[in-house]
């Protein structure tokens, strides 16, 4: 059997550049690499709803803003199968049935699913369906019998918890699912791509991101008044590398090509970390580097996007033959499912028999 990917995100918003190093520039790479036998792109509807359920019309929105990054990133409906989770009603069935493999305090257990709930202050009324999310979770990754999961590493233990329900599911009801491996992003820089004011992770409520759809100028804006070292106040002060979110962006995105094209006085990033250490470099030199940098990387993205939103019909279409295929793919993955548990009544013809036989008392 080939190797298969299962991937997705939330559509609660656009998406960043958290997103493309955490994940969606290396879904591309894996497409393009020819290595995958099929590849799996959801938009987690159901997920979003899990903690947006009097939200629905934000949800909604999303979807499309969701589908056109992907496209204008270069994820292609030729070789990808994108689709929305909703539309796949076997994802609730298989959901169903794992919740019986898994334990309430496995799941309070569960690092992302503690963060979250504090988070979002649901400490006292945590909604079940948002509880149990990383059960739903497993559902989207196994239905496609997906052997690897490419995400950032605050999925490390879905990813696990997943790994545990296909175990029990196995061993309970016989070799059925196949167990997922996670792929985690190759650049340790770009393991968690901090917000443009340093603070851990780009978020929409943070009003921290620099979003794939931004314009140049938005771009431009976010990158000069991003955070750097509060100790450097003159440019001959010595500087901070570490925690310097312009230089944690630079460990991300700078290719050493890119000194030739912006910034011919230094050979590489270390010279320009050796001379920001000693002091004598200012601030603004090294964020227009990164300004040209990112500049250069989102502006096709950007020129993508724009076409594709003159065809959103077709757009709509991708996503709707991406659903039907992901849907035909989960249905025979159930009927697997309920073979191995034993709710096959109406395939089973030995069943019927035997159970004539028996009543007969034969
Ligand atoms: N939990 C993921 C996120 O918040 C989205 C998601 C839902 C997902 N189902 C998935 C990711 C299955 C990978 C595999 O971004």
């Amino acid at each position: 059997m080939g190797k298969i990917i299962l991937t997705g995100d939330r559509p609660t918003g656009r998406l960043h550049l958290g997103h493309f190093v955490g994940s969606l520039g290396r879904r591309v790479e894996l497409q393009n690499s020819g290595e995958f036998e099929k590849i799996f792109i959801m938009i987690a509807d159901a997920q979003a709803l899990t903690d947006n359920a009097d939200n629905p019309e934000k949800v909604r929105q999303n979807i499309i803003e969701v589908a056109l990054d992907y496209l204008s990133v270069g994820i292609d409906p030729a070789k990808s199968t994108i689709f929305i989770q909703s539309q796949v009603p076997e994802l609730c069935e298989l959901s169903f049935y794992y919740m019986n493999l898994v334990t309430v305090s496995r799941l309070q257990r569960n690092p992302t699913v503690k963060t979250e709930i504090q988070m979002r202050n649901f400490e006292t009324s945590i909604p079940v369906g948002f509880f149990t999310y990383p059960i739903s979770q497993a559902a989207d990754i196994t239905a496609f019998k997906a052997t690897t999961v490419p995400v950032g590493e605050d999925q490390e233990p879905m990813i696990e918890q997943t790994r545990e329900i296909v175990r029990k599911f196995n061993s309970v009801y016989g070799d059925t699912l196949v167990e997922p491996e996670i792929l985690l992003p190759d650049n340790s820089a770009c393991l968690r791509l901090p917000g443009t004011d340093g603070k851990a992770k780009m978020s929409k409520s943070l009003n921290n991101c620099i979003y794939l759809s931004d314009t140049a100028e938005d771009v431009r804006k976010r990158v000069m008044s991003m955070f750097t070292d509060p100790d450097h106040l003159r440019v001959d002060d010595p500087g901070k590398v570490e925690g310097n979110t312009v230089f944690t962006y630079l460990d991300a995105f700078c290719r050493p090509e890119h000194f030739a094209a912006y910034w011919p006085d230094y050979a590489n990033l270390d010279e320009v970390k050796d001379h920001y250490r000693r002091g004598g470099l200012g601030d603004v030199k090294v964020k227009k580097f990164l300004n040209s940098i990112l500049q250069e990387m989102l502006e096709p993205i950007r020129a993508r996007r724009k076409e594709f939103e003159k065809e959103i019909p077709m757009v709509y279409d991708i996503l709707k033959k991406g659903s039907e295929e992901a849907r035909a793919v989960a249905a025979a993955t159930l009927a697997d499912v309920r073979r191995s548990m034993k709710i096959d009544y109406f395939e089973d013809a030995a069943l019927i028999a035997e159970q004539a036989k028996r009543f007969r008392g034969e």
